[in-house]
């Protein structure tokens, strides 16, 4: 695959002590999904809006294809963004507003009929073309914000939080619909968004930000599973961190004291003897152990809350030390109310040793 975009030590300061973004190096391929994830004013948008050309960055360079874009105005790129507040012109039909578009191009009426045919055909709302859009649902109303970027046939689409205006439900399916519409017509995204869930369902590859730098970037699943630092683990996923001191470090294995037990881990880092580390659990990697089950480490201590959420428990439990860590278990098909774990109640936990993440220094995200 070849780089559609190149970023190429980006940084954007508003002022000498305001700074959205912080030297960013990031290549794009043609075609690919990638999602920019973080918490508010870790500098997504100001990211997202260099490359538009709504920003201009106050270093670094920009380039779409082979081209230095970086000091280009918006209209002079092959690039188009969907905002937040996909303001839709209430006065004008579905098709004007998304033939409006196409204003600045100068094509002749057929081209434009049939250009707005294909984009409201590809968002699956070409009946409503006569409508106007108080006629319209939220999703509709996003869909044709969609097909208002999507018209102009952009190389590159920038979108802002696509899909926050709308309720859980339709943003769930609005999730799926856009990584579908992605895969049919071709052209690369670049999308923003603060939801970790949304980022992992819909990208080829999430970079996750933390104040204005690139925190890591991967794979939806490499990024869950081997997440570099505690601001990534605790990002992406949940994860609850325990404070640790090394036993003993030698060949990719290394025992660990946490909370007054001896556990085992596979550190992706070196770690000598003696070093004080972060261990970080996943509550659904974290089992609740039967009388009798045994597990690769185990912990002991006594539950301090359970929360039922529907699918499942989360259960926290308060360990020898004081400290505490979150295990979920799925409900079985029916649930008995005497078989629920009680508040109070002593348990042992069980994870298996490739299921631990070590990070060096003691971390409290
Ligand atoms: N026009 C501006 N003038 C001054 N500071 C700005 C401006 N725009 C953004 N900032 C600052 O830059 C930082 C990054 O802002 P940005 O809007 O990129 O964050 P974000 O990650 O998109 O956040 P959110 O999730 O809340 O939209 C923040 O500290 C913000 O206050
Ligand atoms: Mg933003």
């Amino acid at each position: 695959m070849a780089a559609i975009i190149e970023l190429e030590n980006i940084s954007k300061h508003y002022s000498p002590t305001i700074i959205g973004v912080d030297n960013v190096s990031l290549t794009v391929e043609d075609g690919e999904f990638v999602t920019l994830l973080g918490p508010s004013g870790c500098g997504k948008s100001t990211l997202l809006r260099m490359i538009g050309g709504f920003e201009e960055p106050t270093a670094g360079v920009i380039r779409l294809g082979d081209q230095d874009v970086t000091l280009d105005p918006p209209y002079k790129r092959e690039v188009n963004m969907v905002f937040q507040d996909y303001a839709l012109f209430p006065h004008m039909t579905i098709g004007e507003n998304v033939a409006y578009g196409l204003k600045t191009f100068k094509l002749d009426k057929n081209t434009v009929r049939t250009r707005v045919k294909d984009a409201l055909t590809l968002v699956g709302l070409y009946e409503k073309v006569n409508q106007r859009p108080q006629q319209l649902s939220g999703g509709q109303r996003q869909r044709i914000a969609l097909a208002r970027a999507i018209v102009r046939r952009p190389k590159v689409l920038l979108l802002d939080e696509p899909l926050s205006a709308l309720d859980a439900k339709l943003r769930e399916q609005m999730q799926i619909e856009l990584k579908h519409l992605h895969e049919k017509i071709g052209i690369t995204f670049i999308m923003v968004t603060h939801d970790q869930t949304e980022a992992l369902v819909m990208s080829d590859r999430v970079v996750v930000m933390e104040k204005g730098r690139i925190a890591q970037q991967g794979r939806p699943q490499d990024l869950y599973d081997h997440p570099a630092t505690p601001y990534v683990a605790n990002f992406i996923g949940t994860t609850t961190f325990l404070p640790g001191t090394v036993a003993d470090g030698a060949d990719g294995v290394a025992t660990i004291d946490v909370a007054g037990t001896r556990i085992s881990a596979h550190p992706e880092i070196e770690l000598a003897k003696g070093a004080t580390v972060t261990v970080g659990l996943r509550p659904e990697k974290v089992k609740l152990l039967a009388e009798g089950e045994t597990a690769e480490n185990e912990l002991e201590g006594k539950i301090t809350e359970v929360i039922y959420y529907g699918l499942g428990l989360r259960i926290s439990v308060a360990l020898a030390d004081g400290s505490k860590i979150d295990a979920d278990t799925l409900l079985p098909d029916k649930l008995s109310h005497s078989t629920l774990p009680q508040v109070g109640a002593p348990v042992r936990l069980g994870v298996a040793t490739h299921n631990i993440f070590v990070f060096e220094g003691k971390v409290t995200p």
